[in-house]
């Protein structure tokens, strides 16, 4: 018998019910997946799904929060048991999401296992998660992910090798049973494809110019990429970033960046004598947050003008194929793909509707309200890239943040915009205020609330243009005949409770006012909101958990 076969054990398990994935691949508490059995049977249900080729490769990294190396030790005994011939695992088991695509594409490797729990805090009792990437190197499409979670349902037993923990600190090639692990460099590929997409010798003499920059990695994924890319390639100074050493439980933190959990980025930038530029990016690297000084660039925005000026940046000179966004970002990014002439899709939230309109080459640029912006230079969403871009922006424009933001605005008109979350409400209570929106909507069209007036409302849905899948209960919307609209939504990510979001959108092409907040701007809407849903009187709150 062959030696991989002979050290592999049969393990008998019962089914847990709730590994359902989510928006992003299954998110638990950490003490769930610590339970016997837990993470294995997800495992071996994702493996059962693919059933992989005898001998694939596959990519296997996280974002390093508490449980990621006993994860990963795990993963690879129960790879090697099931018959892959390889795995590309980042040095100390670390990869961020947007590097373990950038990797499954450029080996062509099978597919590959993130572990991560995104923006969700991190520690022995936060957050973990695992998901599954295709070879187009983006997340499952939703019949992958229906099919684990039904195979979770009825397992009966996993297959894993019992041997000894693989040495994953240093870069190098090991031998587990007949399977090969290849410890790789987690940022040496990452790094290589953001300079062959942007002009690094523009950005190096801004900075070398006096340019000051400050890039808060918030102790999770990115640090060494930041590092990397910002010292080393590009020249900045070392307090250029900051929280860049990557901690099991993100130094206490929560890392989402956005201006409530990025504040201590946020106090520099709106400090006294602030850097030019500031970002942010979340656990796993794929999402990220722009400021200038004094100055936040909302999420909706940033797709817009990165969409508007994509031609200055070397990898985007021959301009985009189209543009997509999720239902519930701005309508910011339709005005540019009207004025450029390209087709502008909208997909369910999650960037997974995302991949097949890449994959079949509709779309370069893709972006969500929910600090996620990227391209078809891989398939997930990608921090550091949207940070290099805008760094080649301005390198080219020679304009600071503020200034290109207001021109981008003056020129086609301000989608003022906010999102409201309320967060860890009894499921009841959401699910009702939900309900209630909906029961509503028979009525709704061609009422008038203050200067608002009711043109249509739906649950929004989706038919992929490229393999006609339908997504439904996406979203409730509710336009208004002017352009304004709201929409609520339930979070798919959260893990306790549920999470009711509001999101809020006037359109408003008179500079005179583009200097209002959003929150300003956005009064009566929020007041329409409130009203409407009957959410203060149906959940007892009264003031978001977050506002972006
Ligand atoms: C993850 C996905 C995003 C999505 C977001 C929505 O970050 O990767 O594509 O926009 O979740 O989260 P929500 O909590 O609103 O379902
Ligand atoms: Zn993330």
């Amino acid at each position: 018998m062959p030696e991989h076969l002979s050290a592999a054990v049969t393990i008998t398990t019962t089914p847990f019910s709730d590994q359902k994935p989510g928006t992003s691949g299954l998110r638990k508490r950490v003490p769930v997946f610590q339970q016997p059995h837990y993470l294995e049977n997800f495992v071996q249900a994702i493996f059962d799904s693919i059933s992989p080729p005898q001998g694939a490769t596959l990519v296997l990294g996280g974002d390093g929060r508490y449980y990621n190396r006993e994860a990963i030790q795990i993963i690879l005994k129960m790879a090697a048991a099931n018959g892959f011939g390889r795995v590309l695992v980042g040095q100390g088991g670390i990869l961020s999401t947007p590097a373990a695509s950038c990797v499954i594409r450029k080996y062509a490797t099978f597919g590959g296992i993130i572990l991560s729990a995104s923006h969700n805090p991190g520690g022995p009792d936060g957050d973990f998660g695992i998901k599954y990437n295709t070879a187009n190197g983006g997340p499952a499409p939703e019949k992958i992910t229906e099919a684990i979670f039904s195979l979770s349902k009825t397992i009966m037993q996993y297959r894993i090798l019992d041997v000894a923990d693989v040495a994953l600190d240093t870069v190098g090639e090991y031998a587990i049973g007949k399977m090969t692990v290849s410890v790789i460099n987690p940022v040496a590929d990452y790094a290589e494809l953001m300079e062959s997409l942007f002009d690094f010798d523009a950005i190096r003499t801004l900075i070398a110019g006096g340019f000051r920059i400050k890039f808060d990695a918030m102790h999770a994924v990115n640090g060494p990429y930041a590092r990397e890319i910002f010292l080393n390639r590009l020249g900045a100074p070392v307090d250029s970033i900051m929280n860049c050493v990557p901690l099991p439980d993100f130094g206490n933190g929560h890392p989402d960046p956005n201006l409530t959990y990025a504040h201590e980025l946020v106090e520099i930038l709106y400090g006294e004598n602030a850097p030019d530029f500031g970002a942010a990016s979340d656990g796993d690297g794929d999402r990220n947050m722009i400021l200038g000084r004094h100055f936040f660039v909302n999420p909706s925005d940033s797709l817009a003008i990165l969409t508007a000026n994509a031609k200055l940046a070397p990898g985007y000179r021959e301009g985009l194929a189209g543009v997509a966004r999720s239902m519930p970002t701005s309508a910011a990014v339709d005005r540019v793909a009207v004025e450029l002439g390209i087709p502008c899709f909208e997909t369910p939230t999650g960037w997974k509707f995302f991949g097949n309109l890449m994959d079949a080459g509709k779309v370069t640029l893709c972006g969500e309200e929910s600090f996620g912006t990227g391209s078809s230079h891989i398939r997930e969403k990608d921090g550091l890239w949207a940070v290099l871009f805008w760094l080649n922006v301005i390198a080219v424009r020679r304009q600071s943040v503020e200034e290109i933001t207001r021109a981008h605005w003056a020129h086609f008109g301000r989608n003022v915009y906010s999102r409201h979350d309320f967060e860890a409400i009894p499921s009841d209570a959401a699910n009702g205020v939900m309900k209630h929106l909906k029961d509503g909507f028979a009525t709704l069209p061609g009422q008038k609330f203050g200067s608002y007036t009711v043109d249509v409302c739906d649950d929004f849905s989706y038919t992929d243009p490229v393999d006609g899948s339908i997504s439904t209960g996406q979203g409730l919307r509710i336009l208004f005949t002017d352009g304004s609209r709201i929409v609520f939504r339930l979070s798919g990510t959260g893990t306790e409770g549920a999470t009711v979001r509001i999101y809020l959108e006037a359109y408003d092409p008179d500079v005179a006012r583009h200097h209002l907040d959003a929150q300003v701007a956005l009064s009566e809407l929020i007041g329409i909101a409130g009203d409407l849903s009957q959410l203060v009187a149906r959940t007892g709150r009264v003031q978001p958990t977050v506002i972006t």
